[in-house]
């Protein structure tokens, strides 16, 4: 396999160090390792947290999305409360949330949508792009 020297750098790279690499820069962009598939079974929700976002991550039968973790009304954490099929429900006040769009399904009032993010599974690990 052909090796190449790295600027200003002593290591060689090989065909696996290239897909590493574009890997970090994929992360530097936005995409965030919310944690292995094991970490999230179905019917379960995850929050990460990055660069002062907060995020909640669910699997809702083997396929995964993620939203922003604040409910709009007061700022419950929405990984607190509980999900059903797509829908989680807001522990303080119960206004619930499709994990699908971030948009809100029902409360008493209007509530402003929550921010909603694509989901990535690669091998057994899950990653959100924000
Ligand atoms: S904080 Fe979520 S409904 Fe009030």
């Amino acid at each position: 396999m052909r090796k190449r020297k790295l600027d200003g750098n002593t290591r060689f790279h090989d065909q696996n160090t290239i897909i590493i690499k574009k890997r970090e820069r994929i992360t530097n962009m936005g995409k965030i390792l919310a944690g292995k598939t094991s970490d999230i079974p179905p019917g379960k929700m995850l929050l990460v947290e990055s660069e002062g976002k907060t995020i909640l991550v669910a699997n809702e039968n083997g396929n995964y999305f993620a939203m922003d973790d604040t409910c709009t009304h007061q700022g419950a954490n929405l990984s607190e409360g509980t999900l059903e099929g797509s829908t989680v429900t807001c522990p303080w006040h119960g206004s619930t949330w499709d994990c699908k769009t971030g948009k809100l399904i029902a409360f008493a009032s209007q509530l402003k949508d929550l921010a909603s993010y694509k989901v990535i599974v690669e091998s057994d690990s899950v990653f959100v792009e924000t």
